[in-house]
Parts: C-alpha cells; structure tokens; sequence
C-alpha cells in the first residue's frame, strides 16, 4: 500500500472532517486543546509533507523560514490570510490554499444578525429577560433603531460583501459601497458605488466591515473616519478586528456618535479591549462568522480537497500562491 502523505493537523476540526483526514492521511494531531505556537509549530511539522491549520496559527515569515524543508503546502481553514506570510512561503516555495466561497452565506448571515442585534438592542433585552428584571410591556422600552428602509454602506464588495447586499435589500435597505474595483453594473444590485472609502461614510447609517485585513486598511475605522459617519451610525464587523481602531470606536459608542457597534472579531483576539465588556450599546460575538456545522465542514472539505489535488500532482482548486 502507498504510504500516505504526513501532515500536521493544528486543531481538532468537525468530525466528519477528521474522519477524512485520518482515513486519508498519516496525520499528526494536536491534542493539547491549545493553539499551537511558533515552537511547536515547527517542531510538529518536523518530517510532514503539508499543514492542515486554522486562521489562529500565526505563519509570519520568521515561522514560515523556519518550516522543516519537507513541507511544500499550508492548507488553512478560513477564507482569510492574514495570519499568514504570503509572500514568505512563495519566497520559500510553499503552497497556500484557503476556503473561499463556502463561507460567504454563513458570514452574511451573521452580519445581518449583527445589524439586527446591535440597532434592536438585542443585548439589554436579552439580559433584562434572563436577569429576571423585565416588569411588563412598556411603550418606551429599549427602543432601538429601525434598519428597514435605512442606507447600509458596505466597505469592501467581495463575495461576503455581495452576500450582505443581497441580504440587505430584504430591509428595503439602500446600498451603498466601497471595493478596490467598481463591481460590473450587472453584479451591483442597484448598489451605489463611492470611489473612495471616505466617500462613502457620510452615506452610512449603516457601516458594515467586509474587507480583508491589509497592511493598509489597519486601524481603517479611527477617530477621523468615525467624525465622517452620520451621527447616530450603527456599525457592524464580521471581517477582522485590526480594520477597528478600539479605543476610537469605544469612545464614540460612549459619546453617542455611534449609536451601537456588532462585533464578531477584535484586534487580538480572543483578548478583546476590555473597554467593549461594559457598554450596553455593542452586540458582542466570538468569532463565529462561519460556525454553522455545514459551513464548518464545507471550509474542512475544501481544505481536504486542495490537499488530495496537492498530492494526487493536480492543479490546486483554491490556491492563493
Ligand atoms: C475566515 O474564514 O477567515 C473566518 O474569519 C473564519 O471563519
């Protein structure tokens, strides 16, 4: 029998996923229930073909030049590349595959939820019905603000960002957006396009983040671009908490500049900025974008997928370098 290719496995992934991987793979698993860091990522690859990882192992180039020779693919679980040195592993030879595609109605679905939640104070309602402190029907109650009919502004007009906009017209919401590249008019959706970021805050009751983290777009939301969203914004991110400056936003949820924030990623995380734990007005989430169990094994299978093609000598279906 031909001996199966060695990976390492950093996390412990669905179970129909990890099925497929120890059926399939000589697969060195992670059973320490932690993140594995720099040090044993390197020292667990030792004699491995490929990685299995997820988007919390962090391949800076540092990691990635310290890779045992053998290792010729990073196949991560996520859509997103961020924790990964791109340019490193081609500089090295290493291939990168993500999970495009399958996550995008997951992600879009959690955003929606996000602007629900954070204009409809889910948060204080949700509480004061736990905490035993509602007293009855009351017409002045945690009243939120209404989405429907409202202008969503979307910065970054991707597959997750298109998601949203579909979504978004179900609330009669009017679409306004910013991309590097101005969509083909046919794939607009009556989107309203602003050439630049900046253009497009003063249109946003509505700022929903779905752009991927870049060197450039770090801190993208700070105090400036802030004092351009009307008063009153509502602000959602289900990208990455580094587009966010923290302390700019939390001291604009508590001056009432912003009205309220839904989160499902942070800068650091899972370290969130402690100043969000104690503010009514911010929905909070643990990253948890594409965690529907379809979802999550789609993203595996896709991970398995590009890993079979790797060794099986077939072009990669989702690889980025
Ligand atoms: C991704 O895929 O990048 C998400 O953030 C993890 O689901």
């Amino acid at each position: 029998m031909a001996k199966k290719p060695q990976i390492f496995v950093t996390q412990q992934f669905p179970d129909a996923v990890m099925a497929r991987v120890e059926r399939d793979y000589d697969a060195r698993l992670n059973d320490t229930g932690r993140v594995p860091d720099a040090e044993e990522i390197v020292s667990r690859t030792s004699g491995c073909d490929a990685i299995f990882c997820a988007p919390t192992e962090k391949f800076t180039a540092d990691v990635i030049g310290r890779l045992p020779e053998g290792v010729r693919l990073i196949a991560t679980f996520s859509v997103g590349v961020d924790h990964i040195d791109l340019a490193a592993a081609k500089a090295r030879g290493i291939a990168v595959t993500n999970t495009p595609d399958v996550l995008t109605d997951a992600t879009a679905d959690i955003t929606l939820l996000l602007i629900l939640a954070a204009a409809r104070r889910a948060y204080e309602g949700e509480r004061m019905v736990r905490e035993d402190r509602w007293v009855g029907w009351d017409p002045k109650m945690l009243m939120g603000i209404e989405v429907t009919g409202k202008r969503l502004g979307i910065l970054g007009m991707g597959r997750i960002g298109q998601a949203v906009a579909r979504r978004a017209s179900g609330f009669s919401m009017e679409v306004h957006y910013h991309n590097r590249k101005r969509l083909p008019k046919d794939q607009e959706q009556g989107a309203i396009y602003h050439e630049t970021a900046d253009g497009l805050l003063p249109h946003c009751d509505f700022l929903s983040i779905n752009a991927p983290a870049t060197a450039e777009n770090y801190h993208f939301l700070n105090q400036q671009r802030i004092a351009l969203l009307p008063d009153g914004a509502v602000v959602v991110n289900t990208a990455r908490g580094t587009l966010v400056d923290d302390d700019a936003l939390i001291a604009a949820l508590k001056s009432g500049k912003i009205a309220a924030a839904g989160l499902d990623v942070f800068e650091g995380e899972p370290r969130i900025n402690p100043g969000y734990r104690n503010l009514e007005n911010v929905f909070l989430l643990p990253h948890l974008g594409s965690a529907t169990i379809e979802t999550r094994n789609a993203m595996g299978f896709k991970c398995l997928d590009n890993l079979d093609a790797f060794f099986a000598g077939r072009p990669l279906p989702d690889r980025l370098v």
